[in-house]
């Protein structure tokens, strides 16, 4: 045996007394349990004789061990004593003050990145839109292939993907459901898409994990006007009437054409300052971006045996924590996921 070995039995004996003493419940029980680990012929004392067979040098430092490891057992057995005799008065019912207030229950409150949620999945099933929801583990098919994102397409830069195999990836954005959508149900169609998506990305404003709402309308004859007016609809109802909305022309495979939208800062109104300081939110230009969107492109639609001469639609994609931030005036995305009690209380009578 090395000197080790010894200690580690040592610990073993502590461990195992100590899981024996919080079992034990009688007081009379107390004695039984001091032999069998401290008795003369217990488990200490059997493990003392084995102090000879230690290389000499390792010797001393394994007795001072032992010599803790004894004391640690006593102490711990006289403060299981005092426990249960003191536990034996407090079980006296004239000790007993009905009069103290009881012990209120928490009221948990919903976290915030879930009430926007909420609020914007009524503000489109109000006109129409069915909320359907997907796999956060997608294949290389939904995630890209299918929305006109082929293999070594520059496109699969513009998100850093968290891949699991070579063709199996968390989902980058909400996209995937509409190729999910399209494929099982006929045209015309009108779905949000709510959920988690992943990027390999992590500074003071990204997190790997964020949310998105996909929507995605299918019909004859839809324009960008109403792609305009849907959303527009949608901004207004979420934040005020008089926020403002802007198209920026920009661009997705997936999408044609393109746009990026911004509404006017709901922090300085749009005016760029709040006071005499520049707006740290919109920094100072007004405006703030809140989803891209498009008209579907009609690659997209025969990839899902849609007639491209026939159909037409529109599809965004907006950032949760974004609206969640605009909406509540927090500057900082890290308290979303910090789940700080102080934080979250502050939503509950929402
Ligand atoms: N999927 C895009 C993104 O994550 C957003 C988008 C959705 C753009 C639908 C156009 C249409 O950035």
């Amino acid at each position: 045996m090395t000197g080790e070995d010894f200690a580690g039995r040592l610990e073993a004996i502590e461990r195992d007394f100590a899981r024996a003493l919080e079992r034990l419940e009688r007081e009379a029980d107390l004695e039984a349990l001091r032999v069998a680990y401290l008795g003369r012929k217990g488990s200490l004392a059997q493990l003392m004789s084995s102090l000879p067979e230690l290389p000499a040098e390792q010797r001393p430092a394994a007795g001072k061990r032992a010599n803790e490891c004894k004391k640690t057992l006593l102490d711990l057995l006289s403060a299981k004593q005092d426990a249960l005799q003191a536990g034996g008065q407090t079980a006296d019912r004239s000790r007993f003050d009905a009069t103290l207030p009881g012990r209120r229950d928490w009221i948990g409150s919903k976290h915030p990145v879930t009430l926007v949620l909420d609020e914007i999945c009524a503000a489109f099933t109000a006109i129409g839109f069915d909320v359907v929801t997907g796999p956060e583990i997608e294949n290389d098919f939904y995630n890209f292939e299918a929305l006109n994102i082929p293999r070594e397409h520059p496109a699969r830069d513009m998100q850093d993907t968290l891949y699991i195999s070579d063709s199996i990836v968390l989902r980058t954005h909400t996209s995937p459901l509409q190729i999910r959508t399209m494929e099982t149900s006929p045209p015309p169609l009108a779905v949000i898409a709510p959920g988690k998506v992943y990027r390999r990305d992590a500074d003071l404003t990204h997190t790997p994990m964020f949310h998105q709402i996909e929507g995605l309308l299918v019909d004859e004859e839809v324009s960008m006007a109403d792609l305009r007016g849907t959303l527009t609809y949608f901004v207004r109802t979420i934040f005020s009437k008089k926020t403002r909305v802007r198209f920026r022309p920009s661009y997705f495979p997936f999408t044609e054409p393109s746009a990026e939208v911004d509404i006017s800062c709901v922090i300085c109104r749009g005016t760029g300052f709040c006071g005499a300081d520049p707006c740290r939110v919109c920094k100072q230009t007004g405006w703030v971006e809140i989803l891209g969107c498009g008209m579907v492109d009609p690659a997209v639609f025969e990839k899902v045996d849609y007639d491209p001469e026939r159909w037409t639609g529109f599809a965004f994609g907006l950032g949760v924590e974004r609206v969640a931030m605009l909406k509540y005036c927090i500057d900082d995305l890290r308290l979303f996921f910090e789940n700080d009690v102080r934080f979250l209380n502050q939503f509950q009578a929402c």
